[in-house]
């Protein structure tokens, strides 16, 4: 009998096992939502570092890749799991948010706020690194997500001129903040209501309740 129910253990065992790791594949880990909701609230604060402390239509130079919205979300989910893109998501603001640090001086009223949000944004990427196996980071890219990467990652004298684009450093972390909803939804699901993050429509709807309280406002 005990050399029945052993192996029937081991088997059981083994299926709960892989069941947990698939689970902690699908999802986003627990462990990411405290360091996300920390730049959730940094980022609350970007319409004024990032907008009223710079000059109007103050744009920056970025490259194409850079410019990540959800658009482009709903095209890659076609071809890659929500894993690679939030992959690819820390590797494009990585260098959002150096391109933003580097036009600020030292004494810039936006300065500290960027670089704090640079060093809240690092953090969430060191647990999104621990908490998942090493193998995910070696796995093999789909065609196009590899491109972006390999483009993302080239020296920046390499990239050719056509390769830029102008953006306002708000509009890249509007991008930044939405696009963070959109693959992390799971750390910012209200109890209330299912609340669909990917679609434009909801930051639309937000933004135009936010600009009729300013109007009744004024
Ligand atoms: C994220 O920040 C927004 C303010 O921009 C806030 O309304 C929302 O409740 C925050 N979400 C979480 C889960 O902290
Ligand atoms: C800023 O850009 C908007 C839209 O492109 C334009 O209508 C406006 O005149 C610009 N403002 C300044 C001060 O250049
Ligand atoms: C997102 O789409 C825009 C416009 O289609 C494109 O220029 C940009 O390269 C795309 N971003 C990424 C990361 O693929």
């Amino acid at each position: 009998m005990f050399q029945l129910s052993y192996p029937v253990c081991l088997l059981g065992g083994l299926f709960g096992l892989l069941l947990l790791v698939s689970v902690q594949m699908a999802q986003t880990p627990a462990s990411m939502c405290t360091p996300l909701k920390t730049l959730n609230y940094s980022l609350s604060h970007r319409q004024q570092y990032m907008k009223h402390n710079f000059p109007i239509n103050y744009t920056i130079r970025v490259h194409s890749y850079e410019v990540f919205k959800l658009s482009n979300i709903s095209t890659m989910r076609l071809q890659a799991e929500d894993l690679v893109l939030q992959r690819l998501w820390f590797l494009v603001n990585q260098g959002v948010l150096k391109k933003i640090i580097r036009v600020l001086p030292e004494k810039h009223p936006s300065r500290s706020y960027a670089s704090e949000l640079e060093r809240r944004f690092k953090d969430a990427e060191g647990v999104f690194v621990q908490s998942h196996p090493a193998e995910v980071f070696q796995q093999e890219l789909p065609e196009t997500i590899q491109e972006a990467w390999d483009h993302l990652t080239e020296e920046p004298d390499r990239v050719l001129e056509s390769r830029w684009r102008f953006a306002t450093p708000k509009a890249l972390l509007d991008n930044f903040c939405h696009t963070m909803h959109c693959l992390f939804s799971e750390c910012f699901c209200s109890r209330e209501q299912q609340q669909n993050y990917c679609s434009a429509s909801y930051w639309r709807k937000g933004k135009k309740k936010k600009n009729e309280a300013e109007r009744t406002a004024g």
